[in-house]
């Protein structure tokens, strides 16, 4: 597949997003006071810079798992059917468990884990999500807790790619196709 070239503008800046998460990992604090430990979920791929600077911030006992979700593929459209590829390593029933999620855009994804999270009955369950693009949604789900609010535009970096690239930018930007 030939892609079209394109350039990245900054939309977040990396110190505005550290800032977020430092504001959000006390509000989630706060959420499990109290808690045995805490099972924090990533989903995969897209979340793996946010939970891993999130975990770090958070004032609480905590287990890292991951789950893989199918998506977009190479594409820039979501497809509506969620497979799952990669399934939870432990056990979360009666757990207490933060799903992690690198951005909301039709909502179909976080539908989806939601309704799979919940059938294995954990103790409480909360979502969060980096980003979140409420223009574009298709399913009617919300994170508990959302880092930014963004326009419909197609954003890369911070864990966040396009066709497998530009994960590793520390901020992140808007794609702009260009001539
Ligand atoms: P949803 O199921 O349509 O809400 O899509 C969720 C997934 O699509 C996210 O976890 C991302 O992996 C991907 N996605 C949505 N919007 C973007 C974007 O602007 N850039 C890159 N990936 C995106
Ligand atoms: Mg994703």
């Amino acid at each position: 597949m030939t892609q079209q070239p394109y350039v990245i503008d900054q939309m977040i800046s990396a110190k505005t997003i550290a800032a977020r998460i430092e504001d959000l990992s006390e509000q989630i604090a706060t959420e499990f006071k109290g808690t045995d430990k805490l099972v924090v979920v990533g989903l995969l791929r897209g979340s793996f810079v946010f939970i891993a600077d999130l975990v770090r911030e958070l004032d609480l006992p905590v287990e890292v798992d991951f789950l893989e979700c199918s998506s977009y593929g190479n594409s820039m459209e979501s497809s509506r059917e969620v497979r799952i590829l990669k399934d939870l390593r432990g056990e979360i029933e009666g757990r207490d468990v933060l799903v992690v999620e690198d951005i909301v855009d039709t909502g179909h994804t976080l539908a989806h884990v939601i309704h799979l999270i919940e059938s294995r009955h954990p103790r409480k369950m909360k979502t969060i999500a980096l980003l979140d693009k409420p223009s574009r949604r298709e399913a009617p789900v919300k994170a508990d807790y959302t880092g930014f609010e963004i326009p419909d535009e197609f954003v890369v970096g911070y864990g966040i790619d396009y066709a497998q690239r530009n994960r590793n930018l520390p901020f992140i930007g808007k794609v702009r196709f260009v001539e």
